[in-house]
Parts: structure tokens; C-alpha cells; sequence
């Protein structure tokens, strides 16, 4: 990409890759064909259909819309190869054990950020009578025994949170989660499983009880916009002076981006499911930048924070308090010129006035993004390499942000 294009226009956000990927976890639960509408046209997307595939759903992509038939269900056993493909397979491990009482999967393992544990999702399901052995890196899952009970997680875990969710939503009784995650993915999968006549209500506060209902139905729903990709697009027009228009957005869920932007000099009206953001002629420094669950600032839009940090007149602070190891965008945001220090999980951002063009890598999933976000605002040609990680997460970026005044191509390094 070449640098320094104003950035501006009007785009439609779709639907949230982490609101989809549990949703289409759960769309195993009902005796009934789901359609998810709007659905993204991302790598995880299609990955996760194709777990799916292999556990007996027959999956159909057409027109932004995924149908999802799940009346072969009939596999239990998550293959190796697919739990590696994609971390998101472990929301699958308590969707199998509701319908089928049996499950066996392998540690989805760690990825960039973080080692990635999944003993809280474990606990909550041997909380509900699950009998769980490792063997090897396999769990062996006996559900067979499996009851509504009270589950405690000692860090709210938007996975574990899922996981149980859908395990309890056709166990007979109450279960009720403590401690619960309460980011607004969660309140989507409350409202896409009582559409199909489930019995959750809580999800959003600490606190989520989940009614046993003997049966689901099949249903058509549209997921919750992405609102990581609206602060990815709000971060490109704050860090090339332009105007934009978001539509088909959440604005109550973007409140502690939309803060900090409006911190950094950016004007943000809000109207329905619409914002407009009008950035300053020059971004100014964001004094600190904490990452927390839901509702404090999103880890996932910390890196895109970051790159606009980059250019800001002044110092900010950012700290990343869920993963351990989500900084790795740093090296490369330093070689185009960018000047920053870190000391554990705090980076600190002195802004320059311009970065410059440079070939780098995406580490990760948003990495990646904060990396394209610095291209195009650095002086010269930059070029991201490794954009698969990307792709993960957001639909042809490069087209999106052609669209809104980008020189940016996709070409085969
Ligand atoms: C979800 O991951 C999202 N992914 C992540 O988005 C997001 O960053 C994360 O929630 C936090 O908001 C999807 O929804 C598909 P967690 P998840 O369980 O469920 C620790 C993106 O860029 N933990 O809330 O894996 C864990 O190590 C991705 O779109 C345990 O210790 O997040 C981490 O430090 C990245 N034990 C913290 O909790 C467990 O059993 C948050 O993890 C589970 C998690």
C-alpha cells in the first residue's frame, strides 16, 4: 500500500466473527436448520463450517448467508487436525456434550497471543457432572452423567462463558453461572438460542442463569454487527484526517473505543446504528490505555490503538492486562519509525510526526491490522506480509479500505 491517501467515506459493517463462531457452535443444538445472516466472508467463518462438515452438519455458504443442517450429526470426536486449525473448535466441546453427552476433542493449543488455557472452560463443564481425562493432550468426555448445577470462574472467559452456556441449555434444571463474561458476543448468543426456545436470561451482567428446555428449533438470525471492525475502520479515519460514516453498527458497544478516540481530538456522533467520526488535522496522545473484559477497553482493539498512538502529538501508555503476549505488532510498528519502549505488558508510545513505508509481518490477527492501519498513513510503500492472519478476522480489508480512499492492493509476495 502507499501511504498518506486521506481516508474517508461510508461503509456497512457485518456481522461479528466473535459473535458468528459460538453461534455457529450452537447451531448444532436444534433439531432444525439455522441460517445466520450477514454472515462475514472470513477464513475462521469457513473454517469453523468446516469442523462441522466433519461432525455430520451438512454446511452451505451462499450470498453472505451460511445454512447450517445438522440433522447427521452424528461424530463426537473433534479430529486433531481441525482443533489445530482453529482455536474457536473448543466452543464446540459444550454444544457436542448437550446434544450428544459425549465429546472428544485435543487442546486447541496457544496461538500468537497467548497460551491460550482452557481449564476454566474444563471446570465448567465438570461442574455440570462431565467426567473429563486427559490423556495426552485428548480429553475424553463422559457426559452421560451431566446435570444443571452452579458454576464459578475465577477470570470471566468469554469461551468458558459459551461453552457452558450451550452445555446447559437442554439440561433439565438451573444452572447458573458466576463470574460470567459479559461482553455483548455473550448477549448475542443468549438472544440467538432463546430464539430458538431456549431459557437463558442474565447474559451482559456477572451473573447468567440458563433454564433446561427439552428441545430447540431451528431459526434464521443476523448476528450482532462486528464491533472490532468498526474500531478497526474508525482507527483508518482517525489516523488519515478524514471524515467517515459507519453503518449497521452498535454504538453502545464501541463506548470505550469511541472514548478514547474523542480523547485523541476525533468529533464521533452517534445516530441509531450509525457513527460518523470527523478526525483532528493531528491525533493528540491517549494518557492511558488499559485493556480489561467487557465493559473496560476490548484487548482486540488494543493494537489498532496502538498504531494510532503512533502519530499522535505526545506520550500515551497502553497496557494489555488479558494476554500475555499481545504486543508483538511493536518491532515492526518501531521499524517504520515509530517510537515506542515496553516493559511487560505496558507500552510506551512517544508520537512522531510521520513513519515510513516498510515490508513487515502480522504476527497475529490484529497485529496484522494495526500494521495495514500504519501503512497507510506512513510516507512511501509498505508492504504486509503474512496477511492470512488477517484474513481471519476481516472480509477483503484491502477492498473495504480501496473503498474508502486507500492505495492498497493484495498482491502475492
Ligand atoms: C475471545 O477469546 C475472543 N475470541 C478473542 O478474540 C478475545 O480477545 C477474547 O475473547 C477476550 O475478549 C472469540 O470470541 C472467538 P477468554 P477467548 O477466554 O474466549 C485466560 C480476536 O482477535 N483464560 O476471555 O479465548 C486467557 O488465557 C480474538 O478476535 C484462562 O486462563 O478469551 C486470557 O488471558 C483474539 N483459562 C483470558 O483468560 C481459560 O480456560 C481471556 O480469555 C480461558 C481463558
Amino acid at each position: 500500500m502507499l501511504g498518506g491517501e486521506r481516508i474517508e467515506g461510508s461503509i456497512r459493517v457485518d456481522a461479528a466473527k466473535n459473535a458468528v463462531l459460538p453461534i455457529l457452535a450452537a447451531a448444532i443444538l436444534p433439531e432444525g436448520d439455522v441460517i445466520i445472516r450477514d454472515c462475514p466472508d472470513i477464513r475462521d467463518v469457513h473454517a469453523m463450517a468446516e469442523i462441522l462438515g466433519k461432525l455430520g452438519c451438512e454446511t452451505i455458504w451462499q450470498n453472505g448467508e451460511m445454512l447450517i443442517r445438522n440433522g447427521r450429526l452424528h461424530q463426537w470426536e473433534m479430529p486433531d487436525e481441525l482443533s489445530k486449525q482453529i482455536r474457536s473448535s473448543i466452543f464446540l466441546l459444550g454444544p457436542i456434550l448437550g446434544k450428544l453427552r459425549r465429546a472428544t476433542v485435543t487442546y486447541p493449543g496457544g496461538c500468537e497471543i497467548g497460551i491460550r488455557p482452557i481449564d476454566l472452560h474444563l471446570k465448567g463443564l465438570r461442574a455440570l457432572g462431565v467426567r473429563i481425562v486427559d490423556a495426552g493432550g485428548v480429553l475424553y468426555c463422559d457426559g452421560r452423567d451431566m446435570h444443571a448445577g452452579d458454576v464459578y470462574f475465577d477470570y470471566p472467559s468469554v469461551g468458558a462463558t459459551e461453552n457452558v452456556m450451550m452445555a446447559a441449555v437442554l439440561l433439565p434444571g438451573i444452572t447458573t453461572i458466576h463470574n460470567a463474561a459479559k461482553e455483548p458476543e455473550i448477549e448475542d448468543l443468549q438472544r440467538f438460542i432463546n430464539r430458538m426456545g431456549g431459557k437463558i436470561r442474565g447474559a451482559g451482567t456477572q451473573i447468567i442463569e440458563i433454564e433446561g428446555v427439552e428441545k430447540l428449533h431451528g431459526i434464521s438470525y443476523a448476528p450482532i454487527p462486528d464491533r472490532i471492525v468498526a474500531g478497526t475502520l474508525l482507527c483508518a479515519g482517525a489516523m488519515n484526517g478524514g471524515k467517515m460514516e459507519l453503518s449497521n453498527v452498535h454504538p453502545w458497544d464501541l463506548v470505550p473505543v469511541i472514548d478514547k478516540l474523542q480523547e485523541m481530538g476525533c468529533r464521533i456522533r452517534e445516530s441509531g446504528n450509525r457513527l460518523t467520526l470527523e478526525a483532528p488535522e493531528r491525533l493528540h496522545a491517549i494518557s492511558q490505555l488499559q485493556t480489561q473484559p467487557h465493559p473496560g477497553f476490548p484487548t482486540d482493539m488494543q493494537a489498532q490503538m496502538l498504531a494510532a498512538c503512533c502519530v499522535a502529538r505526545g506520550t500515551s501508555v497502553i497496557i494489555e492486562n488479558v494476554f500475555e503476549n499481545r504486543l508483538s505488532h511493536v518491532a515492526d510498528l518501531c521499524r517504520m519509525g515509530a517510537n515506542i519502549r515496553v516493559n511487560g505488558r505496558m507500552a510506551v508510545v512517544q508520537g512522531v510526526d510521520a513513519m515510513h513505508g516498510m515490508r513487515v509481518m502480522a504476527r497475529d490477527l490484529r497485529g496484522g491490522a494495526a500494521l495495514v492501519l500504519a501503512g497507510l498513513c506512513a510516507q512511501g510503500e509498505t508492504i504486509v506480509e503474512n496477511i492470512a492472519l488477517i484474513d481471519r478476522g476481516y472480509a477483503h480489508l484491502e477492498d473495504t479500505l480501496s473503498a474508502l480512499g486507500a492505495k492498497i492492493d493484495r498482491i502475492d509476495v
